[in-house]
């Protein structure tokens, strides 16, 4: 049991203390203007499913497995603002991305189409392989960052750069090709390394905190924090829309919300621990559908 002093920050903290099945008490009080107190609240579900355990693609999902995407957790008329294409503001990204996949970046520079084609046929399965090793930059990169390099090496352009909205309307339209498709992680031992320390990074406390991933999203899944269900972190569906940010953003920018929100220094935007974060979660999430766009609150 930790008790630290950090500025203004005094915070205590409870493990669990419950008789097994009872409320688990992790309390962590945060005083003096830092937050509100950190409280979880609710029953715990067995909620960590294959997770860490090596999940191969190919693997058919077993029906001992309890993983659950955050759509089954969502208040009826935020899941069906994202089943709905009509309703699901997700779309407008998709559609924007669509008319600059065809559009040229300058006159005499090739669209997305001009190599790619029609991206219903060749984009789909994509997203569902992401992050994917790069060789010439010696390092997995994600999907919005291969954007940027066929930006940067196809078109002779700029890179549009992070959580722009170009890179994430692109983004959102070539993930929502693979909508439906089993989450599928590489086989490519370049990757081993880099997922390992993703994997590593999850189950490491951090912050002010001092809580890892899996604190929240194995341990204490299923459960309340303050007004929010914690949901199990499955990287289903992104780019998704947020109705917090009233936009779409990234994967990586929800995993920043997550680091800050327990006071830990968030990943700069394209960082390879940002990606590395990312591996471990697809694989995590092996065989779940992808649904971009999803919703989320
Ligand atoms: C001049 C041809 C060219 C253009 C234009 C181009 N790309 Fe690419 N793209 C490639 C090549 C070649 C690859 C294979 C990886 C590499 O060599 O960088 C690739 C790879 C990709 C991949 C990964 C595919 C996979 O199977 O892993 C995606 C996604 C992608 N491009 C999206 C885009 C988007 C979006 C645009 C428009 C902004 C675009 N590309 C423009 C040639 C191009
Ligand atoms: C203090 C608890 C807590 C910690 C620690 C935490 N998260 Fe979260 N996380 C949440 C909550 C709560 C949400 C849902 C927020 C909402 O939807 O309002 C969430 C959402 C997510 C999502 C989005 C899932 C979806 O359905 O789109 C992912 C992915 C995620 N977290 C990953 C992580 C990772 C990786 C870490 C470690 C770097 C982490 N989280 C640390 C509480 C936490």
């Amino acid at each position: 049991m930790s008790r630290r002093t950090r500025g203004a920050c005094r915070r205590t903290r409870a493990l669990p203390t419950g008789r097994r099945g009872a409320a688990v008490a992790i309390v962590a009080s945060v005083i003096a203007g830092c937050a509100a107190a950190l409280v979880f609240t609710g029953a715990r579900a067995d909620t960590s499913g294959p997770g860490t355990a090596a999940v191969s693609a190919a693997a058919p999902v077993v029906s001992a497995d309890v993983r659950r995407s955050g759509l089954e957790d969502l208040q009826p008329a935020t899941r069906a603002m994202q089943l709905d294409d009509g309703q699901n503001p997700g779309m407008l990204w998709v559609i924007e991305g669509e008319s600059a996949w065809a559009r040229r970046p300058d006159p005499g520079a090739p669209s997305c189409a001009d190599c790619h084609d029609d991206a219903r046929r060749t984009m789909r399965g994509v997203a569902a392989r992401y992050p994917a090793f790069d060789a010439g930059l010696a390092r997995p990169v994600d999907l919005g960052q291969r954007i940027d390099l066929c930006r940067t090496r196809h078109q002779g352009t700029a890179p549009f750069g992070p959580e722009t909205a170009p890179r994430l309307q692109l983004e959102a339209f070539v993930a929502h090709q693979s909508r439906g498709l089993p989450i599928a992680p590489p086989d490519d031992a370049r990757l081993a390394e880099f997922r390992a320390r993703g994997a590593l990074q999850y189950r490491t406390r951090m912050g002010q905190l001092d809580l890892a991933c899996a604190d929240c999203h194995d341990r204490n899944a299923g459960r309340r924090l303050g007004g929010s269900l914690i949901p199990q972190g499955h990287p289903t569906g992104y780019p998704i829309y947020r109705l917090e940010w009233q936009a779409a953003g990234s994967l990586q920018r929800r995993l920043r919300g997550c680091l800050t929100g327990v006071r830990a220094q968030p990943h700069a935007y394209d960082a390879v621990e940002a990606v590395e974060l990312q591996l471990h979660l697809m694989r995590r999430a092996a065989g779940m559908p992808i649904e971009t766009p999803a919703v989320r609150p």
